[in-house]
């Protein structure tokens, strides 16, 4: 037997390492929720809105989960039948769930090679062929791929050009910085998910929309609690129920809390992999006026497949995000892609492996990985 197998396994992501960091603390904040019986929209929930908005410099409406959040925003936009709504390829299913569910068309566009992020050139290709093909172009979701910043100085003044709104798809990379600007405010629109393995997670589902102008945000709110308002049972308009549970919120405040002290801790561990596997593997995007969230460390290899299971079999684990871009994804086939197609999101798709990577990772589990990646490539 190989002696790595008589080690304990390295998770991919590890949220019991944190959850211990932050007891008795994480248990007491649940205890009180029991206790108040405040469960949906409580005093937790008011609380964490008020530190999101603190942390962000934009309003912060909690949801209940990041695809939530996506739909949210393009309601928010009016966002419809006959609209398009530009993002790349290369993302999670949920950023183009959420366009169709409002009843408008996704245009897939290509990521840069250099970022895994929506390129400029791409997205205004997609732009100009949504319009050409006679749908208006109302948005562009940028996404924050694997916790890195897009490219919003770029894509902003591509998206005015034709009336349409960048939202930003942020639900990778709260707690990252563009230019020193928190994610939050690096786009008038930005959705953010709390889902457990993100760089602020809780334990269940949740999610939250940033909004910089204070009218839109008041709208969003009114749309994701059922149109009502003011007052109770005066639905002024159709919306949705989309809302945070207190006990999420309380474990958010907890997470919160350590954040800051989280994100170097995440980035150190990434500097420390980047020198070790540097010229053996492709290391994972950066740019130099962003800070990572983080929310995966991934790299590129032409043997994407057997490096897994190598690594799989040393006890390591990893993760594939994504093994194929949105439009081949069966529920969006048919969907139009810009001219010339997507082939940076292709050989992505084909060959990023994310490694193990949290804030509690130690040294020794993070020289098992790089031990693991060194002898299998
Ligand atoms: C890029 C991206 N967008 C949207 C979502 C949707 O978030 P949720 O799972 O909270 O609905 C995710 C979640 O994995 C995501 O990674």
């Amino acid at each position: 037997m190989n002696i790595q197998n008589k080690l304990a396994p390295v998770p991919v992501i590890d949220l019991q390492a944190q959850r211990a960091r932050l007891e008795p603390g994480m248990s007491e904040a649940v205890l009180r929720v029991l206790a108040h019986g405040r469960f949906v929209l409580g005093p937790e929930v008011e609380a964490l809105e008020r530190q999101l908005g603190d942390w962000s410099g934009a309003h912060c409406i909690t949801c209940g989960n990041g695809t939530d959040a996506l739909e949210l925003a393009l309601w928010s936009l009016d966002v419809g039948v006959g609209d398009a709504v530009v993002m790349p390829a290369f993302t999670f299913a949920a950023t183009a769930e959420a366009a169709v569910k409002r009843g408008a068309t996704p245009v897939f566009a290509d990521v840069d090679e250099a970022s895994f992020n929506l390129s400029a050139e791409s997205c205004a290709r997609a732009l100009d062929f949504a319009r050409r093909a006679g749908l208006r172009p109302k948005a562009v979701i940028a996404v924050d791929l694997f916790g890195l910043p897009a490219d919003y100085a770029a894509l902003a003044p591509l998206a005015a050009s034709y009336d349409a709104t960048v939202i930003a798809d942020a639900a990778q990379s709260f707690g990252a910085t563009l230019d020193n600007q928190p994610v939050g405010r690096l786009a008038p629109l930005s959705a953010t998910s709390f889902y457990p393995s993100k760089p602020l997670g809780c334990y269940g589902d949740g999610g939250a929309v940033f909004a910089t102008d204070e009218g839109v945000a008041k709208k969003i709110r009114l749309l994701a609690r059922h149109g009502q308002g003011p007052g109770r049972y005066n639905h002024v308009t159709l919306g949705m129920n989309s809302r945070l549970d207190s006990m999420q919120a309380a474990v958010l405040l907890q997470k919160l809390s350590v954040l800051a002290e989280e994100l170097p801790k995440r980035e150190a561990v990434a500097k420390r992999y980047d020198a070790a596997l540097k010229g053996r593997v492709e290391l994972p995007p950066r740019a130099a006026n962003a800070a990572s969230a983080w929310a995966c460390y991934t790299i590129r290899h032409p043997d994407r497949d057997r490096l897994g299971e190598a690594l799989g079999q040393a006890g390591i684990g990893t993760a594939v995000h994504y093994p194929r871009p949105v439009n081949r994804q069966p529920a969006f086939v048919g969907q139009p892609v810009v001219p010339g197609g997507v082939p940076v999101s292709e050989r992505l798709a084909a060959e990023v492996l994310s490694l193990p990577l949290c804030a509690y990772l130690s040294q020794r589990a993070q020289d098992r990985v790089i031990e693991a990646v060194l002898a299998a490539v």
